[in-house]
């Protein structure tokens, strides 16, 4: 799909994304925006590179790209300057190889924030009130009338949700669940952010001056401590190889039977097997998905798994912010185009 053919730099999406603000964007700056609509989802870097040809400005690509050496060099080829990942994860990117061929990167933080944070708060309701499991109960026509014992989840209010990397998203997620939840907190992160201090803080103030009861809240010296002490715990860090399989058997082993274990950051920070194992053992312990340590596919069993709730990538899928996300990528492209600031740049 082209539009504005007689643009005078020649952008391309490798997907089409929601909205045309984007687009608009784009074509107001004298760009020619192509948009790559071939039906297979994963497109392979021999993909891409037809789709850069001889000629390209700048590239909007996705997550499930493999941004390497062999594209960014065949990028900067073809005149490039902008690469722009529609995500705020970028572990995808191999941010050295752009730098040497000289090509920009940009990636999309802050729209995805309260959408990102919403879904893990939306999997750790349905994790604790068995939703998934009663909604497919129902539909199989097994209801035959109430009773006391039927689906009996947990109440999060006065239990303890453990947030393990307060970012921007970890401490919107965590700001949900002691606010909205009344649970207590207790998180870990490997850099200084103040984000979510400030706001415990505050709260707590806002909770004493009403007369409420207290939440409590900790910062935790170590991982160790949020698995062993949360009922509800959520991975939110970013994934390097710090933090591959940062959730694995032993740690699995540290958590309490009956947690709830929540990824909406990426599938490689948890060992998938080790968790199909966990799952098999304890059928007490749950967890919610939205990530695959190999997606699109899922280790064997984690589908047969009744305590797991599983979903497709779709944290940051709020109309709202999916354009806000196309809209950025686009930003990221055009800056480095027109020479104004990457609007966000992950080497800053
Ligand atoms: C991201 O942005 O990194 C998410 O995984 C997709 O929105």
């Amino acid at each position: 799909e082209v539009w504005n053919p007689n643009g005078k730099y020649r952008v391309v999406s490798t997907k089409p994304m929601p909205g045309t603000r984007w687009i608009n964007l784009l074509i107001e700056q004298d760009c020619r925006v192509e948009i790559c609509t071939e039906k297979k989802t994963i497109l392979s870097v021999e993909d891409i590179l037809a789709l850069i040809g001889d000629k390209c400005d700048g590239v909007i690509g996705q997550l499930t790209e493999d941004w390497g050496e062999v594209l960014f060099s065949a990028l900067s080829r073809a005149g490039g300057k902008a690469f722009s990942n529609m995500a705020v994860g970028y572990n995808n990117v191999d941010v050295n190889a752009a730098n040497k061929y000289g090509v920009a990167v940009g990636n999309t933080p802050g729209v995805l924030t309260e959408t990102t944070a919403e879904l893990a708060a939306s999997l750790s309701l349905a994790a604790a009130r068995r939703i998934v499991e009663a909604d497919e109960f129902m539909r199989a026509g097994r209801y035959d009338g109430w009773l006391p014992n039927l689906f009996v989840g947990n109440l999060l209010k006065g239990q303890t949700v453990g947030v393990i990397g307060a970012g921007r998203i970890g401490s919107a997620y965590a700001r949900m669940m002691v606010e909205g939840f009344k649970m207590n907190l207790i998180y870990f992160d490997l850099y200084q952010s103040t984000r979510l201090e400030k706001f415990v803080t505050a709260y707590g103030e806002f909770l004493k001056a009403n007369g409420e009861a207290p939440v409590t809240w900790r910062r935790a010296s170590s991982m160790d401590e949020v698995l062993r002490e949360a009922d509800v715990i959520s991975l939110h860090p970013v994934l390097d190889k710090t933090t591959f399989h940062l959730v694995n058997k032993e740690s699995l082993k540290a958590m309490k039977k009956d947690a709830i274990l929540i990824n909406c950051s990426r599938g490689p920070v948890i060992d998938e097997a080790a968790l199909v194992d966990h799952l098999r053992d304890n059928p007490m312990f749950r967890v919610g998905l939205d990530v695959f340590e190999d997606e699109p596919y899922m280790k064997p069993g984690l589908a047969d798994m009744k305590n797991a709730i599983i979903v497709p990538h779709i944290a940051s899928a709020s109309k709202w912010t999916r354009e806000g996300m196309a809209t950025l990528a686009a930003l990221n492209v055009l800056g480095k185009i027109k020479g104004y600031p990457v609007w966000s740049d992950p080497n800053r």
